[in-house]
């Protein structure tokens, strides 16, 4: 049996920082796994614009543990009034990466979100000339569609319409959740990528209802039946550069997650790592992480691989049931279990 994993430092492209004492509580848990991470900018107000986006980049970097050397990555969130001006800030920008799509209402902090395609289609033509990338939430908000059925949905209509009438366009659907999604992703061109988180890879939606009602295993786009976590661990073990690392770690305090209505997003930076070595480990895919983590996503955003590696050695062990969030706690994705997988 394998007993350690050395894979290149790693990167995170899909993470929630949050701001203030909050993000203060969870960078160190990213900084010591990852090189870079691309970070959300669904902030309330939203980060908009390259000029946002680079002071949120330095508050960020104020956060980080001294002795490290990771370097955040930036996002612009999309509305229906980005200017066609904003697209060619981001090209020139070092640090800002992508803009990020989320329809309207799909999840936490997205109200600002695009309304109708149509509004945002002059930007997505500069984004397409201009090589900016788009990376997408993909799920459908109308509350007649059956939660479950949201992504396949989008899929099917939007993320079509989207790379039909922007052939060229880059775009990352972001936390694929559906064989419907891993499929088209594996069949559209080379531009067209996808972020798998862990949970996604772990879990299907029975875990949310294992005696009792689970909060700490509800995100959005939200577990799917077993078939498709099979296809989503099938596209992430493939080998395919299409699939690549994206936690989509989503820091809620206890209280608002443990709660009457309580808030989407599952926190796993405290052992991103670990939890991806468990589910390729399981179908005897070890061998595959290294690119899953440190090359593919790297690549697809024209980045260079970071320098330097990380070990991961077979240990049992298990994390605490809850951490610092500020003036508040945060209770981790893996509350209650241990893990068989440790950072050196
Ligand atoms: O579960 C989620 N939480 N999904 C998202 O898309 C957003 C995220 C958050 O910001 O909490
Ligand atoms: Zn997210």
């Amino acid at each position: 049996m394998q007993e350690t994993l050395t894979l290149g430092r790693p990167d995170d492209f899909h993470l929630h920082l949050r701001d203030g004492a909050a993000l203060a509580s969870v960078i160190p848990f990213t900084a010591r796994q990852f090189g870079r991470a691309l970070v959300m900018p669904n902030l309330k107000p939203p980060v908009t614009t390259v000029m946002a986006a680079n002071s949120y980049r330095d508050r960020i970097l104020k956060a980080v543990p001294k002795d490290g050397d990771f370097s955040p990555q930036m996002t612009l969130y999309l509305t229906d009034n980005t200017p066609v001006d904003e697209v060619g800030r981001v090209a020139d920008s070092e640090f800002v990466q992508a803009f990020k799509y989320y329809p309207a209402g799909a999840t936490t902090n997205s109200d600002s979100g695009v309304s109708a395609l149509k509004n945002v289609y002059r930007v997505l033509e500069a984004m397409q000339q201009m090589g900016v990338i788009l990376c997408i939430h993909g799920e459908m908000t109308d509350p007649a569609t059956d939660v479950f059925d949201r992504e396949a949905l989008f899929v099917d209509g939007p993320l079509q319409q989207i790379t039909r009438d922007f052939p060229d366009l880059k775009v990352v659907v972001e936390h694929i959740t559906t064989t419907e999604a891993a499929d088209f992703v594996t069949d559209a061109g080379i531009n067209v990528a996808a972020t798998i988180t862990p949970q996604h890879l772990l879990y299907n939606r029975s875990s949310i209802f294992s005696g009792g009602i689970r909060p700490h295993f509800y995100c959005l786009p939200i577990l799917k039946r077993e078939a498709h976590r099979q296809s989503l661990l099938k596209a992430a073990t493939s080998g395919s550069a299409k699939f690549f690392l994206g936690t989509d770690s989503a820091p809620h305090a206890k209280n608002s997650k443990e709660a009457c209505c309580g808030a989407a997003g599952c926190f796993t930076s405290h052992a991103a790592l670990e939890l991806y070595a468990e589910a390729f480990d399981s179908v005897g895919a070890l061998a595959k992480l290294n690119d899953f983590a440190s090359r593919f996503g790297a690549k697809f955003y024209g980045l260079p691989r970071n320098a330097g590696e990380v070990t991961l050695k077979r240990q049992t062990w298990t994390p605490p049931d809850e951490y610092a969030f500020g003036d508040e706690t945060i209770v981790p994705l893996t509350v209650g279990r241990s893990l068989g997988w440790k950072l050196v």
